[in-house]
C-alpha cells in the first residue's frame, strides 16, 4: 500500500522525541509513523512492507520551515548586485525597489507562471531536507492578486510533496498607488481582503510587515484584531530593521509568533515570555543583507523560549531555501548548539505552526516525513556547510526527492 514502508539499518534515528536510538529502524504505516526502535527488535510480522536498507546513515525527521515568501514572479539579482556594490535594503526599496519590484512583476504573472515558478522552488525545500512551509502571500498587494498568490499555494500543496501552511500577508507593503492614502490600504485589507480571503478558508494565519515605513504598529494591531475576528491566527514580521515595537505588540496580542526580531531588547524578550509567543529567528535574511544584527538567540533561549528557526525564503532579503545552511548561521553567528538549532527547525517550529501533533518529530501516530541525511551524526549537518546533505527525503512516507 502507498505510504507502507520500513526503514532498516539506520545508523542513529534522531526521532526529536525520545533519545537517539543506535542501529534503529522504522516502520510507516498507510504514511504514518507505526514503530520505532533497534533493528534488532523488529517482530518479523512487522517487516511485511517494502524494506529500504540506509546503510548506516543518520534519521531526522523533515525540517519546518514556518516562515517563508515562496510564491513570487521575477527574481531581484540586479538588488543584490547593487547592495554588493555598497546600496542598502532600505535605499533600494525607497527608490521604488525591493518588495514593490517583486509586485510588479507578480501581478503580471498568471497563477499558472506562479506556480510553475514555485515548483521550482518546492524541490529546492525538498531536496534540502524541508518536508513543511509556511507560505505567505504579499506580493500581490491587490484583493484579485493576493487570492491568486493563495490559490497558488493551495495548487502547490496539491501538486507537490511539500506540505504548505498558507498565511495572509497582504500588509507586507503599502502599495504605490495607495502611498499617500495609506488608510485606504488599511481600510480595503480589513473590509475587503480579510473577508474574503477567510471566507474561502484561503488562509490559516494573517501576518503584518511592521516596521518604520511600513505598517505603524497602530496599523498593525487593527489589522491583526480583524484577522483574529475571523478565526485567524496571528504572526507578525517585528523589529527587523529597528526597533519598532513590534515585539511588545505582539505580546499584547498574543500572537503565535513574532517573526524576525533583530534589534528586539531585553524588555520585548520578556514581554514574549510572558506572553507565550514564539520568537521565528530568520539568520539568513541578516547575513543577505550584509548585516550583522543577528537577533539574540541565546538570551531568548535563557528565558526559556521555544526558539523557532525559518529561512525567509524571498527574492530580496533572504533567497535562501536550504534548513542546513540556516542551522549553520545559527551555530556561528547567534551561539546555538547544533541541537537547539535542530528543535527550533523541527518540533519547535511545527508547534508554532499548530502543528504539533502532526509533524516536527518522528513518534507514533505523526506523519511519516522524515530524510535519510549522507551523514553519521547530527551535527554534522550544521558543521559541514554548503553541502546537500538529503540521499532520500519522504513524505508522508513516499519518497519525494
Ligand atoms: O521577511 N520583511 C519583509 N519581508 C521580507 C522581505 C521581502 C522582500 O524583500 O521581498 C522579509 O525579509
Ligand atoms: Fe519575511
Amino acid at each position: 500500500m502507498a505510504g507502507d514502508l520500513v526503514v532498516r539499518n539506520i545508523g542513529r534515528l534522531t526521532t526529536w522525541h525520545g533519545p537517539v536510538i543506535e542501529n534503529a529502524a522504522i516502520v510507516i504505516r498507510g504514511g504514518t509513523v507505526e514503530w520505532t526502535g533497534a533493528d534488532r527488535d523488529l517482530l518479523p510480522g512487522r517487516a511485511a512492507a517494502p524494506e529500504l536498507d540506509a546503510g548506516g546513515a543518520a534519521v531526522l525527521p523533515g525540517f519546518v520551515d514556518a516562515h517563508t515568501h515562496p510564491v513570487f514572479a521575477g527574481i531581484r539579482a540586479n538588488e543584490f548586485e547593487q547592495r554588493a556594490s555598497g546600496a542598502s535594503y532600505r535605499e533600494i526599496a525607497a527608490r521604488g525597489g525591493g518588495i514593490r519590484s517583486t509586485v510588479r512583476s507578480t501581478r503580471n504573472a498568471s497563477p499558472a507562471d506562479l506556480v510553475k515558478a514555485g515548483k521550482r522552488y518546492a524541490d529546492w525545500f525538498l531536496r534540502n531536507g524541508t518536508t513543511t512551509i509556511e507560505a505567505k502571500s504579499g506580493y500581490g498587494l491587490t484583493l484579485e492578486d493576493e487570492v491568486k498568490i493563495l490559490r497558488a499555494v493551495q495548487q502547490l500543496n496539491d501538486e507537490t510533496p511539500l506540505r504548505y501552511v498558507p498565511t495572509f500577508l497582504g500588509a507586507h507593503d503599502i502599495p504605490t498607488e495607495y502611498k499617500s492614502r495609506r488608510h485606504l490600504y488599511v481600510n480595503l485589507i480589513i473590509n475587503e481582503m480579510l473577508p474574503r480571503v477567510a471566507g474561502e478558508k484561503l488562509a490559516e494565519y494573517c501576518d503584518v510587515f511592521c516596521e518604520e515605513d511600513v505598517f505603524t504598529t497602530d496599523e498593525t494591531w487593527q489589522i491583526l484584531s480583524a484577522a483574529r475576528c475571523h478565526g485567524l491566527g496571528l504572526r507578525i514580521h517585528a523589529d527587523q530593521l529597528s526597533l519598532s515595537g513590534g515585539a511588545k505588540l505582539a505580546a499584547e496580542l498574543n500572537t503565535a509568533t513574532a517573526d524576525h526580531l533583530e534589534h528586539t531588547d531585553a524588555t520585548g524578550i520578556m514581554a514574549l515570555k510572558a506572553a507565550h509567543v514564539q520568537p521565528v529567528l530568520l539568520p539568513g535574511s541578516v547575513y543577505a543583507l550584509g548585516s550583522n544584527d543577528y537577533p539574540a538567540a541565546r538570551q531568548m533561549i535563557d528565558a526559556g523560549l521555544a526558539v523557532v528557526l525559518a529561512t525567509d525564503f524571498n527574492p530580496g532579503s533572504s533567497p535562501v531555501p536550504s534548513m542546513p545552511m540556516i542551522l549553520s548561521l545559527a551555530c556561528t553567528q547567534m551561539k546555538m548548539t547544533p541541537g537547539e538549532a535542530i528543535s527550533a527547525a523541527t518540533i519547535n517550529a511545527a508547534y508554532s505552526l499548530g502543528r504539533g501533533d502532526e509533524i516536527g518529530s518522528l513518534e507514533k501516530g505523526k506523519r511519516a516525513d522524515f530524510v535519510i541525511h549522507d551523514v553519521t551524526d547530527y551535527r554534522e549537518l550544521a558543521y559541514f556547510f554548503g553541502v546537500e546533505h538529503p540521499w532520500r527525503v519522504y513524505a508522508s512516507g513516499t519518497l519525494a526527492s
